[in-house]
């Protein structure tokens, strides 16, 4: 990877360098995995109804991969765009924070029909309360979701992204959260195209609802570099070394000596890394004009602290827990359902009954 930039830069101002920096992407191993995995599975799911699941830590990057794969399918459709201009090929929306602690549907069909430009969606959400009759939720939210389904199919949206999804698991009780889950599913099945949250681990509620859900589901671990291993350490540290490289400065700070550092404070998340280097840089950068290099007192200023890179450590080690005991219940339980040990056992004792020295049956060669 070409880790150089071109060296006008250096002599541009200051918002333009501040600019540059912030721009700065890297497509780093863990970045580009997990999009061509998301690719590779949207391309085998696209014309199909299924709901895809990208789950990962806060600050890793998910909202990054949401654009690069938006910005694809745009590329992908840009001369069907031309031709055909009602065509929008990709619907891309934020789920908002509930407000009462439960998932507001009506906002989130809002939100999708206006990113589709629909017209007249204010007519749509019929007011609560008319002269003395109340005018059930339900209603407005029933009119809604058909306007969608209609705008899905007008616009040949090609697929469906959502960012922040952990905020649609907001529910009351455990019914609610399948009640959430279903509604996506048979959005997905009606218009027959990929619907792809991208979340917190908290996304990971959504994955044990039951066996028909899941067989519409397909998910994404987006993870942090992990210390544990050798190769991500080494992945981390040329993250480091990249960005160092891209600090339009005459002198390149040395990041990667102070790797542990870095990483204390940011669990491996490469976006929090990114955030963090920016806003060092960025104030910096307007203190003094002159500035040749950061050094690590530039940084602590900016940190996240301790207790935040607690928080986050804590989020992180319990989500990842959740999906190794996921799996190993789930693994469990299916191997307990389907006897396939006891299976396994009671099929020995054919070979174990032979004899010593008794030959495996086995047809002798014949002839020449
Ligand atoms: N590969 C990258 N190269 C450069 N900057 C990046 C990269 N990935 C993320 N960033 C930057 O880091 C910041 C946080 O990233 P992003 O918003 O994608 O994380 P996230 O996982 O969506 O976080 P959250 O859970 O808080 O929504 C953004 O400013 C983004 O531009
Ligand atoms: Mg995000």
């Amino acid at each position: 990877m070409d880790l150089s930039y071109p060296k006008e830069i250096l002599f541009q101002s200051i918002d333009e360098r501040i600019n540059f920096f912030e721009k700065r992407t890297m497509a780093h191993p863990k970045l580009v995995d997990s999009y061509e995995d998301l690719m590779g599975k949207v391309d085998v799911l696209s014309g199909k109804g299924k709901v895809l699941l990208v789950y990962g830590p806060s600050g890793v990057g998910k909202s990054t991969l949401l654009k690069k794969v938006r910005s694809e399918f745009i590329t992908k459709f840009y001369d069907d765009m031309l031709e055909d201009k009602g065509l929008i090929p990709v619907l891309s929306l934020e789920a908002f924070a509930p407000e009462d602690g439960k998932f507001d549907w009506i906002d989130f069909y809002t939100e999708a029909l206006r990113n589709l430009d629909e017209i007249l969606i204010e007519e749509k959400r019929l007011p609560l309360h008319e002269i003395g009759v109340t005018v059930p939720n339900e209603k407005t939210k029933r009119k809604l979701r058909h306007s969608l389904i209609n705008a899905v199919k007008y616009r040949k949206v090609k697929v469906i992204l959502i960012d922040e999804a952990q905020h649609m698991t907001k529910v009351a009780n455990s019914k609610g959260l399948r009640n959430h889950m279903d509604a996506i599913k048979s959005l997905a099945s009606i218009f027959g195209i990929p619907i792809i949250l991208f979340g917190t681990y908290e996304l990971l509620s959504f994955r044990n609802i039951n066996g028909q859900l899941g067989r519409r589901t397909t998910e994404i671990h987006f993870s942090r570099y992990n210390s544990e291993k050798v190769d991500e350490i080494k992945a981390f540290k040329y993250v480091l070394l990249y960005f160092q490289k891209s600090y339009p400065l005459l002198e390149e700070p040395d990041l990667i000596n102070e790797w542990k550092y870095f990483y204390k404070h940011t669990i491996g998340c490469v976006g929090t890394l990114k955030d963090w280097l920016n806003d060092t840089f960025n104030s910096k950068m307007k203190d003094n004009i002159e500035t040749k290099t950061l050094v690590l007192s530039d940084f602590k200023r900016f940190e996240p602290t301790i207790d935040q890179a607690y928080v986050m450590a804590s989020e992180i080690t319990s989500g990842e827990t959740q999906l190794i005991e996921q799996k190993e219940e789930k693994e469990n339980k299916l191997n307990s359902w389907l006897k396939l040990d006891e299976k396994e056992e009671n099929s020995e004792p054919k070979s174990i009954n032979k004899r010593p020295g008794e030959r495996k049956p086995k047809r002798d060669k014949t002839g020449t």
